[in-house]
């Protein structure tokens, strides 16, 4: 296990090793460039080969075989997989035959970074260098088992669908079929990876799931010995509204605080109403209740793009979407959701670009809004170039991106897994685990 070597003893080589494959091409291009130029100038008595130079420089960048992780991917039955996207299209009239069920493709929504981590892996090794992944048709070769169950999607399919699909008889069905599998039971799962981004996930099976590596949006629903900081990663939602790519600063947002979505919400969303009271009558405020449209998509878009700050509240969960929407909107994120998680917190410091504050105050009359208005304009510039800095790590459909950020996180794991893979065989007797956190709250 190379991978190990290089990402436990130091966060430094897989930093290094990111560079992006048009860096490398750009920095040999120059090498060569300068190697020719020197040749030309140098009188010529020691005769450079300038294929060997290039060498030189390709010893210099890491070599990414030696600092990925090996990863191998379940072929899945379908039924896993393109069968839930069928389900999913069947409701919308769409024909669908055993010959085009695997040229579907998945329908939009704010849990689908499991098709792009899917699609990801689908592709050819040669379209794939560069990521922290590698994937191995081999699994004995592999660090790691990917099982790409559409998870989200099923429960998408589940809540809407009239056409007799259960989200639980899937995920049941699931687990059984990997029960079958030698590499499952190996390690108890402590090496399967799952993406289980909607909260509702594969929770029917959660406990025949708990030990292996889970891509959540955050830890609401889960029990602490369900999920936990320490074994699982937090994904970012993919992006539903448009990037910003217009001028930094703040000529062009003339809105100081913008929001706009559901009203009434449960649990912790319930602040949202109370939010909407202190802030419905301020007149460089947008606050209002939107639908899911493509209409309401663009004002939302709009909205983001030409305002100071957005609002970020809790909704029936501690996280939403909206908060990546604002981030690639360059519109400074207020968060008033005290419990929220986030993604890549190893690398991203949210408290450079964006404001937290506590829900207490935040529904205080006139509290919130005397805050931002205090806020210099080049505070907020500040903001926006943090944002701008760190928004290629919630593209999902990029190469150093959401995808790689995740895989690179996964892998940190890896140590870890391996710990508690040895330590579960040796066991005698288990006691509960202590080494694995089971209180959430003191994580
Ligand atoms: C699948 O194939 C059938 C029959 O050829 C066709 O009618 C249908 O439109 C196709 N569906 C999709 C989603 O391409
Ligand atoms: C990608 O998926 C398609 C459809 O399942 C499959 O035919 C193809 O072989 C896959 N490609 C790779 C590189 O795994
Ligand atoms: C978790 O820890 C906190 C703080 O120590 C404690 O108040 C809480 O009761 C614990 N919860 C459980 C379920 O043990």
């Amino acid at each position: 296990m190379e991978a190990e070597q290089c990402n436990s003893n130091s966060e430094k080589p897989t930093r290094a090793c990111k560079a992006h494959p048009l860096f490398s091409i750009a920095t040999t291009f120059f090498f060569i460039l300068a190697t020719y130029t020197l040749l030309n100038v140098l009188p010529h008595r020691h005769n450079i080969d300038p294929s060997t130079a290039v060498a030189t420089t390709n010893s210099i960048t890491c070599d990414s075989s030696a600092t990925t992780v090996k990863v191998y991917m379940y072929d899945l039955p379908l039924r896993f997989t393109y069968g839930i996207i069928a389900v999913r299209n069947a409701e919308h009239g769409d024909i669908i035959t055993p010959e085009n069920l695997t040229s579907l493709s998945y329908p939009g929504h704010q849990h689908m970074g499991e098709w792009f981590l899917f699609q990801d892996m689908n592709r050819s090794q040669s379209n794939r260098v560069g990521s922290p992944a590698t994937r191995v048709n081999n699994p004995d070769e592999a660090d790691l088992f990917y099982v790409p169950f559409f998870s989200s999607l099923s429960q998408l399919a589940s809540t809407r669908s009239d056409a007799g699909y259960s989200a639980k008889e899937e995920e049941e069905a699931l687990v059984e079929w990997l029960e079958k599998q030698e590499y499952w039971g190996r390690n108890g799962g402590r090496d399967h990876v799952f993406t289980a981004a909607d909260p509702k996930a594969l929770l029917h099976v959660m406990d025949k799931v708990k030990n292996s590596v889970l891509l959540v949006v955050g830890f609401g629903r889960l029990r602490g010995d369900q999920g936990s900081l320490v074994k699982d990663v937090v994904v970012p939602y993919p992006h539903r509204l448009s990037a910003f790519h217009g001028d930094l600063g703040v000529q062009n947002r003339l809105t100081l605080l913008f929001f706009m979505g559901a009203r009434f919400r449960k649990e912790e969303g319930k602040i949202r109403d109370v939010l909407f009271q202190v802030l419905e009558n301020e007149e460089d405020v947008i606050i209002k209740e939107g639908v899911q449209s493509t209409e309401s998509r663009r004002e939302a878009s709009n909205g983001m793009h030409t305002s100071k700050f957005c609002l970020n509240p809790a909704g029936d969960t501690s996280t939403s979407c909206r908060l990546f929407d604002s981030i690639v909107s360059l519109c400074v994120p207020v968060i008033v959701s005290d419990t929220i998680d986030l993604p890549f917190e190893d690398t991203i410091d949210y408290r450079t670009m964006a404001i937290f504050v506590d829900s207490d105050a935040a529904v205080k009359p006139g509290y919130l809004i005397s805050l931002l208005r205090e806020i210099h304009p080049d505070r907020i510039l500040q903001y926006q170039k943090q944002m701008l800095e760190v928004r290629n790590y919630f593209e999902y459909g990029m190469a150093n991106g959401a995808v790689d950020e995740i895989w690179r996180q996964v892998s940190k794991k890896l140590a870890l897994i391996k710990v508690m893979s040895n330590r579960d065989k040796r066991l005698i007797k288990d006691l509960g685990s202590s080494c694995m956190c089971t209180n959430q709250t003191t994580l």
